[in-house]
C-alpha cells in the first residue's frame, strides 16, 4: 500500500481550470426525520470541494446514500445532504432529480466555473453497485477530470468507484482519500513500538480478518466488547447469559493461541458490567469471571479492566482502536468505551480510529481533536488493513482510460 500511494496522483498533480470534474465522495450520512443528523462526512470532503472550487473546476459531486438496491426511494434523496453542504460551502448546491440521464446533463452543460452540482444518489440506478460499464460510460461522459475523495467506499468495486475511473485519463485522490490511505498505510508498513489495537463490538466474525492481520504486526491485542466473550468462552470461562458465538469459539481458541506463539499480549476483560435484562434502567452490579452470575449478562467491560487496558495503552507509540467496549449507545454502559477514548486521546502516539461506533464514542466525548486520524471508513478501514483489495485506490492507478 506505501508504494500505492505513493503513485497515486493528487487533486494538486491535476488543472481544474474550466473543466468538469467529478468528484465522488461518500456523503452517505446518518439522516433523521430528512435532514442530515451526522455531517462529520460532508465536512470531511470540505478541503477538496473547496480547492476544486477555487481552482475553477465546475465541480460534479456524486456519492451513494443508503442501500436502495438500483431504484429511486425518496427517503434516500441526496436533497438533504445537497442542503447541509450548501449551508457549510455558502453557495447553492443544485441536485438533479435523477444521477444521470438528460436532466443532469443539461444542467452539467450549464455549469459556470466554481459551480457545485451534486447528482442524485448512486445506488438509484441499478448499474453502480454492479460495476456496469454502461452506467460508467454515462457518468464519464459529464466530466473531463476523475477525483476520488470517498475513502469510506474504496473496498466497494462499484462503478463511481471503480469501472469510471479506468475510464478516465485524468484522475487522482483527494485530500482525504490521501489522508486515509497515508494514515492506514503508516500502520501496515512501520508502526513505532509498541503498537497496541483495541479491538471491540460484538462479533468475533465482523473482525476475523482484521485479527489475523494484526496478529502478525502487534504487541497488544485489547479485545473488549461481547467479542470477548467468545474467547473466555473457548478458555472455559462461561459468563452467564452474555453473547457468544458458539460457532466461533474455536476460532477464538486459535486465535489466542497465535497470539501466544507469537508473543503478542492477549488482553481480554476480566470483570464486567452485569445487567439480568438489557435495559438502560436496569439495576447492575460488577462481577469478575469468577463469580460470575448464571443468569447475568455482561453489557461492559469493568473496573479494573479499564485500569488493565488503559495501562497497556498508556506506554504505547501506535495505536489502531475499532469497535466499542460494550453496549455505548446506552449511557449507563458506556464507560469502558469512554475510557478507552480517554486513555487513547491522552497516550503520546500515532493513533488511528476507524468504525462508525468508536467515531460516534469519540465525539460525544468531545475527544476527536486529540487522536491523529479518524478513518471515515467503517469496513474500507479494516479491509485496508487486513490487505484486501481496494477497487477505489487500485482504480486510480490504472493507466488506460481515454477520456471516452
Ligand atoms: C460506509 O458507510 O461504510 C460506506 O459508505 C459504504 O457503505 P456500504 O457498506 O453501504 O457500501
Amino acid at each position: 500500500m506505501a508504494r500505492q500511494n505513493s503513485r497515486v496522483a493528487s487533486i494538486e498533480d491535476i488543472d481544474l481550470s474550466g473543466r468538469r470534474v467529478f468528484i465522488r465522495v461518500d456523503f452517505n450520512c446518518p439522516l433523521d426525520e430528512g435532514r442530515v443528523a451526522d455531517d462529520t462526512r460532508i465536512q470531511r470532503a470540505l478541503p477538496t470541494i473547496e480547492y476544486a472550487r477555487k481552482a475553477g473546476a465546475k465541480v460534479i459531486l456524486a456519492s451513494h446514500l443508503g442501500r436502495p438496491k438500483g431504484r429511486a426511494v425518496p427517503e434516500l434523496s441526496m436533497v438533504p445532504v445537497g442542503e447541509r453542504l450548501a449551508e457549510l460551502l455558502q453557495t447553492e448546491v443544485i441536485v438533479p432529480d435523477e444521477p444521470v440521464g438528460d436532466a443532469s446533463k443539461k444542467l452539467v452543460q450549464n455549469l459556470r466555473d466554481g459551480q457545485v452540482l451534486l447528482l442524485e444518489n448512486l445506488r438509484f440506478h441499478p448499474g453502480e453497485r454492479k460495476n456496469d460499464d454502461g452506467f460508467a460510460r454515462s457518468l464519464a461522459a459529464l466530466c473531463d477530470v476523475y477525483i476520488n475523495d470517498a475513502f469510506g467506499t474504496a473496498h466497494r468495486a462499484h462503478a463511481s468507484v471503480e469501472a469510471l475511473p479506468r475510464l478516465m485519463r485524468d484522475k487522482a485522490a483527494g485530500f482525504l482519500m490521501h489522508k486515509e490511505i497515508t494514515a492506514l498505510t503508516e500502520l501496515k508498513t512501520d508502526p513505532a513500538r509498541p503498537f497496541v489495537a483495541v479491538l471491540g463490538g460484538a462479533k468475533v466474525s465482523d473482525k476475523i480478518g482484521v485479527i489475523n492481520h494484526l496478529i502478525t504486526k502487534v504487541d497488544r491485542l485489547v479485545i473488549g466488547g461481547a467479542m470477548a466473550y467468545t474467547f473466555w468462552a473457548a478458555a472455559g470461562v462461561s459468563l452467564g447469559r452474555s453473547l457468544v458465538e458458539e460457532d466461533k469459539i474455536d476460532l477464538a481458541r486459535r486465535i489466542a493461541l497465535k497470539a501466544e506463539a507469537r508473543n503478542v499480549e492477549l488482553l481480554l476483560p476480566n470483570d464486567h458490567v452485569v445487567v439480568e435484562d438489557i435495559n438502560e434502567k436496569a439495576a447492575h452490579e460488577v462481577a469478575s469471571n469468577e463469580g460470575f452470575p448464571a443468569s447475568g449478562i455482561a453489557v461492559d467491560i469493568g473496573p479494573r479492566s479499564i485500569l488493565r487496558f488503559r495501562r497497556a495503552i498508556e506506554d504505547a507509540k501506535t495505536v489502531f482502536w475499532n469497535g466499542p467496549m460494550g453496549i455505548f449507545e446506552m449511557d449507563a454502559f458506556a464507560e469502558g468505551t469512554n475510557q478507552i477514548a480517554n486513555a487513547i486521546a491522552h497516550a503520546q502516539c500515532h493513533s488511528v480510529v476507524g468504525g462508525g461506533d468508536s467515531v460516534a464514542a469519540l465525539k460525544k466525548t468531545g475527544l476527536t481533536p486529540f487522536i491523529t486520524h479518524v478513518s471515515t471508513g467503517g469496513g474500507a478501514s479494516l479491509a485496508m488493513i487486513e490487505g484486501k483489495d481496494m477497487p477505489g485506490i487500485e482504480s486510480l492507478l490504472s493507466t488506460i482510460g481515454a477520456n471516452l
